[in-house]
C-alpha cells in the first residue's frame, strides 16, 4: 500500500514545552559528558551508538541528509553527506560551517516536502510528548524511496528499573502505558531533563501509521565482559550497567 501523501501536522497538538526549557541549559554538559573519555557514556556511544547508526545510515556520498536534534553535529562530520543539514531547538556553536544548521523543532520542521534522502533522529524522540508529530514531520520531509532512521535508548532499559548485585534487572514501573520522568540526568550529570516513556511498540506503530515501511529494527546490548575490561580503570560512573536488557534500539524506515 502506498502512503506517499503529504501529512499536515496539527501544530496545535504541540503543547509540551519541557524540552524547550531544559535542553538549552543542558547542551553544554551533555556535550562534555559524551566527549569525556573518563565517563562510561563515552564508551556506550563509541561501542553501541556510533557504529550501529553509521552502519544503518550507509554511504552518504551522494545524499542529502538531515540530522534532527543534532546536538554538536558529530553525525554529519562522521557521515560526510553530499549535502548535510542539521537542526536542533538549541543553537549549536560548534557545528562545522559546511553543514546547514538551523534552529528548528522536530515537531514542526520548516523544510519542504520530499526534500531529504535520509532523515535521522538520534536520541531525540524520547524528550517530548508529541512523538506522532515528529514522525509525521520526518515522513513529510523524506523523499519517496528515502529512509528515516530513529535511535532511542531502549524504553525497557531507560529508568524503568535497576540492575541488582547479581546483574539482574528489576523492573519497578508499569510498562504497559506511557509515563513521564522528570529530573532525569543523563550519565548522572546532564540534566535535569524530562523523559517520556512509551512501550517500544508505540514507536513502531507510529512509524507504520504515518506511512513508513519498517525495513529493520535491532537492539544493541552492552557486552559486559568488554565493558568491564574497557571501563575498569577510573570510569567515573555510579550507574550499574547490565546486559540483561537492551540499551539502544535502531529503527530503519522507508518512505514508499
Ligand atoms: C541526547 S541529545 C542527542 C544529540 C545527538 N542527536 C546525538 O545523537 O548525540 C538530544 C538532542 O535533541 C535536542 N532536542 C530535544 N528536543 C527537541 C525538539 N523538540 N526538536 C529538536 N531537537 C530537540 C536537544 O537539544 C539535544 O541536542
Amino acid at each position: 500500500m502506498s502512503h506517499s501523501k503529504t501529512i499536515q501536522t496539527d501544530k496545535t497538538n504541540i503543547v509540551d514545552s519541557a524540552c524547550l526549557e531544559v535542553w538549552p541549559k543542558t547542551t553544554k554538559t551533555y556535550s562534555l559528558l559524551i566527549s569525556n573519555q573518563s565517563r562510561d557514556s563515552h564508551y556506550l556511544r563509541i561501542h553501541g551508538l556510533k557504529p550501529n547508526l553509521l552502519h544503518i545510515i550507509g554511504n552518504c556520498r551522494k545524499v542529502r541528509l538531515l540530522d534532527i536534534g543534532c546536538g554538536n553535529g558529530w553525525l554529519l562530520d562522521e557521515t560526510k553527506p553530499h549535502e548535510g543539514y542539521a537542526c536542533d531547538i538549541v543553537e549549536q556553536h560548534d557545528i562545522n560551517p559546511k553543514w546547514k544548521f538551523q534552529i528548528q523543532d522536530a515537531r514542526d520542521l520548516s523544510y519542504q516536502d520530499d526534500f531529504f534522502d535520509i532523515t535521522v533522529a538520534s536520541l531525540v524522540l524520547i524528550w517530548f510528548k508529541e512523538l506522532g508529530a515528529a514522525v509525521e514531520q520526518m515522513h513529510r520531509v523524506t523523499k519517496p524511496g528515502g529512509k528515516a532512521v530513529i535511535v532511542i535508548v531502549h524504553p525497557y532499559f531507560y529508568r524503568v528499573g535497576n540492575p541488582d548485585n547479581n546483574g539482574n534487572f528489576i523492573i519497578s514501573k508499569n510498562l504497559s502505558k506511557p509515563f513521564k520522568i522528570q529530573d532525569l540526568k543523563i550519565g548522572g550529570i546532564a540534566g535535569p531533563l524530562t523523559y517520556y516513556y512509551r512501550p517500544f511498540v508505540d514507536y513502531l506503530n507510529i512509524c507504520i501509521n504515518t506511512g513508513f515501511r519498517i525495513r529493520q529494527v535491532f537492539d544493541w546490548f552492552v557486552n559486559m565482559e568488554d565493558y568491564v575490561q574497557n571501563t575498569k580503570n577510573g570510569m567515573d560512573s555510579s550507574i550499574v550497567r547490565t546486559d540483561k536488557v537492551p540499551m539502544y534500539s535502531f529503527i530503519e524506515c522507508e518512505k514508499e
